[in-house]
């Protein structure tokens, strides 16, 4: 499932970034509801549907994550009351992940990895990541992957779905 992520490049990343700088300028002129400032691109309306209700859909402009991160992210906002069908749920990803896509080259070292890494390489949200490194910071190294359930807050399905490319060094 990540394996499609290491093809990316982050040139990719430079011209969405291009993109969405270019788009964000255009709103300062014709100020529309929530659509604005994302890509134009398959999934768009569904996504600007389902995630531009409580935040402005361009929020995800802001992060970039891999497949994984994403799907979590969906789920994640599902639990918030975001109104996402089972058809819908994998229009958004594509679409999130085809722009806003982050890279998941190294496998990530959690008992080092920054807040940011954990986000955009880990997958985990900004709370999560914070609760990883607050943990870090109270009970010393994580020995083995498990004792991340130990995590407050943390959803460890996240860590058992990308167990290849995660660490504890
Ligand atoms: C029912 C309301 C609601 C809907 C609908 C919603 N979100 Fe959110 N979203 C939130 C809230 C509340 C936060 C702030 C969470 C936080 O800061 O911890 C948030 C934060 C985010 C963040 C930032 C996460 C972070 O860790 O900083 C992203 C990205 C995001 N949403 C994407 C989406 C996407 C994609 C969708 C559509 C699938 C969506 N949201 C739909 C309520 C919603």
């Amino acid at each position: 499932m990540c394996s499609w992520t290491f093809r990316m490049s982050g040139a990719l990343g430079l011209i969405l970034a291009a993109a969405v700088a270019l788009a964000a300028g255009q709103e300062s002129q014709v100020s529309r509801p929530s659509g604005e400032g994302l890509p134009d691109g398959p999934g768009k309306d569904v996504t600007v549907r389902a995630c531009g209700t409580c935040h402005e859909g361009r929020r995800a402009a802001s992060v970039r994550l891999t497949r994984d991160g994403w799907a979590a992210v969906i789920e994640d906002m599902q639990q918030r009351g975001a109104k996402v069908s089972e058809q819908e749920f994998p229009v958004i990803l594509d679409y999130l992940t085809t722009h806003f896509l982050g890279e998941a080259l190294q496998p990530l070292n959690l008992n080092t990895a920054s807040q940011i890494d954990l986000e955009a390489a880990g997958g985990l949200l900004r709370r999560e990541a914070a609760a990883v490194i607050r943990y870090r910071e109270q009970h010393g190294r994580f020995k083995t992957l498990d004792d991340l359930k130990n995590v407050p807050g943390l959803d460890f399905k996240k860590i058992e779905n990308r167990r290849d490319s995660l660490v504890v060094m």
